[in-house]
């Protein structure tokens, strides 16, 4: 059976991201699949030097957990009009454990007009290691949002499907 992973890479403690993350991890646990849950804002990773990082022993483990996957969500911030640096940290310290993997992302943003911010990074994976990334992103706003809670049932369900076709795509990837 396929294994999957959602990795959380806000550093921000009220982080809407998060919380997006949180719920595709939840169904798909609720889906008995093989899930693992990485928050990298407590993993205490270091700063890419090209050089010790990558025998630090966190980066060692979330290297240790992209490789055991085979499905990867990412819920990120939109920082700049792209992912967060903590995101792009995370690939340069773990670089070819993404080789192969199924990618899709869940990206909380400030206003409607960053929506396309995820493709350089997308882009990377699919050229850099040829990571198949799902068509289909979810790209929320604090609108969404009623506190710590997603707002009513739409951003739910748009995170299930996204969870859905990460699970579809990935066995016919890897096999059932
Ligand atoms: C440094 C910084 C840069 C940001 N850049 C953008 C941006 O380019 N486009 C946008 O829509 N929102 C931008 N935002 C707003 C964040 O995307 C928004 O606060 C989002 O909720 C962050 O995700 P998080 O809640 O998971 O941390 C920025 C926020 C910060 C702190």
């Amino acid at each position: 059976m396929p294994n999957y992973l959602v990795v959380s890479t806000s550093g921000n403690p009220d982080s809407n991201s998060r919380r997006m993350g949180q719920a595709a991890f939840n169904w798909l646990k609720k889906a008995k699949l093989n899930c693992e849950w990485l928050d990298i804002s407590k993993l205490d990773l270091p700063v890419c030097d090209a050089d010790a990082c990558y025998n630090h022993p966190a980066a060692k483990n979330i290297t240790a957990a992209i490789e055991r996957a085979d499905g990867i969500i990412v819920a990120t911030p939109v920082y700049n009009y792209d992912v967060s640096a903590a995101a792009k940290n995370m690939v340069e310290l773990t670089g070819s454990a993404w080789e192969d993997k199924v990618v899709g992302f869940l990206c909380a943003a400030g206003g409607m007009g960053s929506y396309m911010s995820v493709m350089s990074f997308a882009n990377s994976l699919m050229l850099d290691f040829r990571c198949l990334i799902i068509p289909r992103f979810v790209y929320a706003t604090g609108d969404s949002f009623n506190g710590d809670k997603l707002a009513g049932t739409k951003l739910a369900k748009r995170i299930e499907q996204v969870a859905a076709e990460l699970v579809r795509v990935t066995k016919g990837v890897r096999g059932k």
